[in-house]
């Protein structure tokens, strides 16, 4: 394991390599370094990293779609795209080395997360432009193990697979978790029967709660894996199996700063690539809220803790900010009701309204949820309790939002 010092210098020595590569060949990086006027040659410890730009969405796609590569088109072996809600997609490039650094990092997650080689790994994350499927596919073929390249969706098939195959592991958003618990249950199946003995779940928000709730339905161990297309897919932090505290960063190949931090060190999280040839970034900012804590089962690394939201999710309600996860620990505390639950934005008069449409057991309280939110986190909300089965299902990133508010 490497040590604290050797990984410090190890990252100056790759964020001298980064900042020189994206000023030479990238227009993007050389002109708002020139503006900002930084060098790269400016850098001689890592806290000089502050003085160089940050890097957004906005700076990606005005290059659309290569316009971000700093090797020519022929090396990029692979391109990956999100597809964001407005406007055109980012689009994110990798040389072969690029795809083997992140087999690496994967297979590190995979590993840090309890899987072994030889296990059997259910991926129900999309295979396509998203990151995800192939991401978490690459990693666990280079860990050895035996991969299934299931990708989301054909919900009954997913189950019979998992019944047949009988996986160790499986990696898939928390959201479509639920969905596959819904199916075993409709197959009239035991959950707690499967052969799965962890789960490796990430690409959206989700809580404590729904890891008790994930776990007891399954009996398995649900761990948090992070990442994001422009910084390299998931594996760039990684939750470990046996403290479930957070997730340690792979800071020697991603290294994480926090921006407009609260008294409590929680802000934006910004990454800066250290090895990437590609598509290097630079601070990148990623909107998602958290703080970097030290290293626990992995000393070296810092954490990150579970990502609370997006500062772009955030929902400010007559001036008091909330985040669909906090709703999310609520419901789920909330007795006959379901994990399955939508957030409507509306503004009938002149002031917002939030209204949480729940699923629910027969005999559950609406006003008990509403009380909670109140007493909680400070907004009076309206809670609409459906049937079962009436909400819609995701099979990959859940969208929970539904803004009808004209802005
Ligand atoms: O979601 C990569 C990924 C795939 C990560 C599979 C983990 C598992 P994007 O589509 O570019 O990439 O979306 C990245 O998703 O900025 C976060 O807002 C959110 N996100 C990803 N992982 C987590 C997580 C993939 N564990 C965006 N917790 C990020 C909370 C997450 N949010």
């Amino acid at each position: 394991m490497i040590s604290s010092d050797e990984l410090a210098a190890l990252q100056l020595e790759r964020l001298r390599w980064t900042l020189d590569h994206a000023y030479r060949n990238v227009a993007l990086y050389r002109e708002k370094f020139d503006a900002a006027g930084v060098h790269p040659a400016d850098c001689k410890e890592l806290a000089d990293l502050a003085r160089f730009p940050f890097t957004t969405k906005d700076d990606l796609r005005s290059c659309y779609p290569f316009g971000m590569f700093a090797v020519p088109r022929e090396q990029v072996v692979r391109v990956h795209a999100s597809s964001g809600t407005t406007g055109k997609p980012t689009v994110v490039g990798y040389t072969r080395r690029d795809i083997d650094t992140w087999a690496e990092v994967m297979a590190r997650s995979l590993r840090a997360a309890g899987g072994r080689p030889g296990d059997i790994v259910h991926v129900a994350y999309g295979y396509g432009l998203f990151t995800g499927g192939l991401g978490a596919h690459y990693g666990a073929e280079r860990l050895g193990c035996t991969v299934v390249p299931v990708s989301g969706g054909m919900t009954p098939r997913q189950v019979q697979l998992i019944t047949d195959f009988r996986p160790d592991v499986i990696m898939v958003t928390p959201s479509y978790m639920l969905a596959l618990l819904e199916e075993f249950e409709a197959q009239g199946l035991d959950p707690r029967a499967t052969s799965l003995r962890i789960g490796v779940f990430g690409a959206e928000p989700w809580t404590e709660e729904m890891r008790a709730e994930i776990e007891s339905a399954f009996g398995l161990d649900a761990v948090d894996i992070y990442g994001l297309s422009e910084v390299i897919g998931p594996g760039v932090a990684q939750e470990c199996v046996e403290t479930k505290d957070g997730l340690h960063v792979w800071e020697d190949h991603f290294y994480p700063e926090i921006v407009d931090a609260d008294a409590d060190g929680r802000g934006e999280l910004v990454f800066t690539s250290l090895t990437k040839e590609a598509m290097p970034v630079i601070r990148y900012r990623t909107h998602d809220l958290t703080r970097l804590l030290p290293g626990t089962a992995m000393p070296a690394f810092r954490r990150m803790e579970k990502v609370r939201g997006r500062t772009d999710d955030m929902i400010i309600l007559r001036g008091v900010n909330v985040f669909p996860t906090q709703i999310e620990e609520i419901v789920l505390r909330t007795p006959g009701l379901s994990p399955h639950f939508m957030i409507e934005l509306s503004r009938p008069g002149r002031l917002d309204v939030m209204t949480v449409r729940v699923e629910a057991s027969p005999g559950a309280s609406a006003e008990a949820l509403a009380r909670t939110v109140k007493d909680t986190v400070g907004v009076t909300i309206a809670v609409e309790l459906v049937e079962q089965g009436t909400l819609a299902r995701s099979a990959g990133k859940l969208q929970r939002v539904v803004d009808f508010r004209d802005n």
